[in-house]
Protein backbone atom coordinates (compact mmCIF):
# COMPACT_ATOMS: atom_id res chain seq x y z
CA UNK A 1 0.00 0.00 0.00
CA UNK A 2 2.64 2.53 0.98
CA UNK A 3 4.99 1.45 -1.71
CA UNK A 4 2.09 2.27 -4.41
CA UNK A 5 1.59 5.58 -2.19
CA UNK A 6 5.04 6.64 -2.87
CA UNK A 7 5.11 5.34 -6.46
CA UNK A 8 2.65 7.28 -7.78
CA UNK A 9 3.65 11.15 -7.83
CA UNK A 10 7.17 10.12 -8.42
CA UNK A 11 7.02 8.37 -11.63
CA UNK A 12 2.82 9.77 -13.03
CA UNK A 13 3.80 13.22 -12.63
CA UNK A 14 6.86 13.52 -14.53
CA UNK A 15 5.43 11.31 -17.10
CA UNK A 16 1.39 13.60 -17.05
CA UNK A 17 3.83 16.45 -17.21
CA UNK A 18 5.44 14.70 -20.62
CA UNK A 19 2.40 14.17 -21.77
CA UNK A 20 1.14 17.85 -21.66
CA UNK A 21 4.18 19.08 -23.13
CA UNK A 22 5.64 16.80 -25.16
CA UNK A 23 9.18 17.73 -25.36
CA UNK A 24 9.42 20.08 -22.34
CA UNK A 25 11.96 22.45 -22.93
CA UNK A 26 14.37 23.50 -19.69
CA UNK A 27 13.22 26.28 -17.58
CA UNK A 28 15.06 29.57 -17.93
CA UNK A 29 16.37 28.04 -20.97
CA UNK A 30 14.54 30.09 -23.36
CA UNK A 31 16.30 32.50 -26.17
CA UNK A 32 13.94 34.72 -27.33
CA UNK A 33 16.68 36.38 -29.82
CA UNK A 34 16.79 32.88 -31.35
CA UNK A 35 13.15 31.83 -31.30
CA UNK A 36 12.37 35.10 -33.29
CA UNK A 37 14.76 34.26 -35.87
CA UNK A 38 13.59 30.83 -36.14
CA UNK A 39 9.84 31.59 -36.89
CA UNK A 40 9.83 33.06 -40.04
CA UNK A 41 11.04 30.07 -41.73
CA UNK A 42 7.87 28.69 -40.57
CA UNK A 43 6.23 31.90 -42.16
CA UNK A 44 8.15 31.50 -45.29
CA UNK A 45 7.30 27.96 -45.69
CA UNK A 46 3.39 28.65 -45.12
CA UNK A 47 3.52 31.86 -47.50
CA UNK A 48 5.23 29.84 -49.81
CA UNK A 49 2.54 26.70 -49.61
CA UNK A 50 -0.35 29.54 -49.36
CA UNK A 51 0.73 31.04 -52.83
CA UNK A 52 0.01 27.64 -53.98
CA UNK A 53 -3.00 28.20 -53.56
CA UNK A 54 -5.81 30.32 -55.51
CA UNK A 55 -6.11 33.34 -53.71
CA UNK A 56 -10.25 33.25 -53.12
CA UNK A 57 -9.53 29.54 -51.81
CA UNK A 58 -8.03 31.84 -48.63
CA UNK A 59 -10.64 32.10 -46.35
CA UNK A 60 -11.55 28.39 -46.89
CA UNK A 61 -9.85 26.89 -44.01
CA UNK A 62 -10.38 23.37 -45.45
CA UNK A 63 -8.60 24.14 -48.65
CA UNK A 64 -5.06 24.44 -46.70
CA UNK A 65 -5.62 23.28 -43.00
CA UNK A 66 -3.10 20.75 -43.66
CA UNK A 67 -0.84 23.75 -44.74
CA UNK A 68 -2.15 25.34 -41.51
CA UNK A 69 -1.55 22.46 -38.96
CA UNK A 70 2.21 22.03 -40.33
CA UNK A 71 2.71 25.70 -40.21
CA UNK A 72 1.92 25.64 -36.11
CA UNK A 73 3.60 22.39 -35.73
CA UNK A 74 6.82 24.21 -37.05
CA UNK A 75 6.13 26.89 -35.34
CA UNK A 76 5.89 24.38 -31.66
CA UNK A 77 8.71 22.71 -32.69
CA UNK A 78 11.53 25.39 -33.76
CA UNK A 79 9.85 27.06 -30.18
CA UNK A 80 11.21 24.18 -28.40
CA UNK A 81 14.66 23.73 -29.99
CA UNK A 82 15.36 26.93 -28.59
CA UNK A 83 14.52 26.13 -25.22
CA UNK A 84 11.10 28.17 -25.28
CA UNK A 85 7.62 26.92 -24.15
CA UNK A 86 5.05 26.50 -26.97
CA UNK A 87 2.97 28.92 -26.93
CA UNK A 88 4.76 31.75 -25.52
CA UNK A 89 2.91 35.62 -26.58
CA UNK A 90 6.56 36.43 -28.49
CA UNK A 91 5.89 33.20 -30.84
CA UNK A 92 1.71 33.90 -30.58
CA UNK A 93 2.52 37.84 -31.70
CA UNK A 94 3.86 35.71 -34.88
CA UNK A 95 1.37 33.60 -35.52
CA UNK A 96 -1.29 36.55 -35.05
CA UNK A 97 1.35 38.64 -37.76
CA UNK A 98 1.36 35.21 -40.63
CA UNK A 99 -2.90 35.78 -39.33
CA UNK A 100 -3.26 39.39 -40.37
CA UNK A 101 -0.80 38.77 -43.30
CA UNK A 102 -3.32 36.08 -45.23
CA UNK A 103 -6.89 36.65 -43.18
CA UNK A 104 -7.53 39.97 -42.88
CA UNK A 105 -10.10 40.36 -45.39
CA UNK A 106 -12.12 37.03 -43.84
CA UNK A 107 -14.87 37.48 -42.24
CA UNK A 108 -15.84 35.03 -39.37
CA UNK A 109 -18.64 33.18 -41.12
CA UNK A 110 -16.15 32.45 -44.36
CA UNK A 111 -12.91 31.34 -41.61
CA UNK A 112 -14.12 30.06 -38.96
CA UNK A 113 -11.21 32.57 -36.73
CA UNK A 114 -10.90 35.66 -36.38
CA UNK A 115 -7.92 36.70 -34.12
CA UNK A 116 -9.63 37.22 -30.53
CA UNK A 117 -9.76 40.13 -28.96
CA UNK A 118 -6.40 40.42 -26.34
CA UNK A 119 -9.05 40.05 -23.30
CA UNK A 120 -9.84 36.28 -24.84
CA UNK A 121 -5.91 35.58 -26.07
CA UNK A 122 -3.77 36.34 -23.05
CA UNK A 123 -5.54 34.06 -20.71
CA UNK A 124 -5.44 31.18 -23.74
CA UNK A 125 -1.94 32.07 -23.39
CA UNK A 126 -0.85 32.28 -20.04
CA UNK A 127 -2.90 29.66 -18.44
CA UNK A 128 -1.31 26.13 -20.10
CA UNK A 129 1.72 27.93 -19.61
CA UNK A 130 0.50 28.46 -15.67
CA UNK A 131 -0.46 25.13 -15.76
CA UNK A 132 2.75 23.82 -16.58
CA UNK A 133 5.15 25.79 -14.75
CA UNK A 134 2.47 24.93 -11.58
CA UNK A 135 2.85 20.90 -12.52
CA UNK A 136 6.88 20.99 -12.75
CA UNK A 137 6.66 22.80 -9.34
CA UNK A 138 4.35 20.52 -7.78
CA UNK A 139 7.30 17.04 -8.77
CA UNK A 140 9.99 19.26 -7.31
CA UNK A 141 7.46 19.86 -4.27
CA UNK A 142 6.45 15.86 -4.58
CA UNK A 143 9.86 14.64 -4.96
CA UNK A 144 11.55 16.42 -1.95
CA UNK A 145 8.29 15.30 0.62
CA UNK A 146 9.39 12.03 -0.92
CA UNK A 147 13.08 12.54 -0.57
CA UNK A 148 12.00 13.38 3.04
CA UNK A 149 9.67 10.32 3.82
CA UNK A 150 12.61 8.10 2.80
C1 LIG B 1 20.54 33.86 -28.15
O1 LIG B 1 20.64 33.74 -29.55
C2 LIG B 1 21.38 34.80 -30.16
C3 LIG B 1 21.25 34.61 -31.66
O2 LIG B 1 21.49 33.30 -32.06
C4 LIG B 1 22.82 34.76 -29.68
O3 LIG B 1 23.56 35.80 -30.28
C5 LIG B 1 22.83 34.92 -28.17
O4 LIG B 1 24.16 34.77 -27.68
C6 LIG B 1 21.93 33.87 -27.51
N1 LIG B 1 21.82 34.18 -26.09
C7 LIG B 1 22.00 33.25 -25.15
C8 LIG B 1 21.80 33.72 -23.75
O5 LIG B 1 22.29 32.10 -25.42
C1 LIG C 1 5.88 18.16 -36.51
O1 LIG C 1 7.11 18.35 -37.14
C2 LIG C 1 8.13 17.44 -36.75
C3 LIG C 1 9.43 17.86 -37.38
O2 LIG C 1 9.26 18.27 -38.69
C4 LIG C 1 7.69 16.02 -37.09
O3 LIG C 1 8.65 15.10 -36.68
C5 LIG C 1 6.36 15.72 -36.41
O4 LIG C 1 5.90 14.46 -36.80
C6 LIG C 1 5.33 16.77 -36.73
N1 LIG C 1 4.15 16.54 -35.92
C7 LIG C 1 2.93 16.64 -36.43
C8 LIG C 1 1.81 16.40 -35.46
O5 LIG C 1 2.72 16.90 -37.59
C1 LIG D 1 -7.29 42.50 -48.66
O1 LIG D 1 -7.97 43.44 -49.42
C2 LIG D 1 -7.15 44.55 -49.81
C3 LIG D 1 -8.05 45.55 -50.51
O2 LIG D 1 -8.90 44.91 -51.40
C4 LIG D 1 -6.02 44.04 -50.71
O3 LIG D 1 -5.19 45.10 -51.10
C5 LIG D 1 -5.21 43.01 -49.93
O4 LIG D 1 -4.21 42.46 -50.78
C6 LIG D 1 -6.10 41.91 -49.42
N1 LIG D 1 -5.32 41.06 -48.54
C7 LIG D 1 -5.40 39.73 -48.59
C8 LIG D 1 -4.55 39.00 -47.63
O5 LIG D 1 -6.12 39.13 -49.38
Amino acid sequence: METRERWRPRFLLPLLLQLLCGGCPRVGGCNETRMLEKLPQCGQAFADMMHTVDVWKWCHLSEFIVYYQSFTNCTEVETNVVGCYWPNPLAQGFITGIHRQFFSNCTVDKAHWEDPPDEVLIPLIVVPVLLTVAMAGLVVWRSKRAGQLL
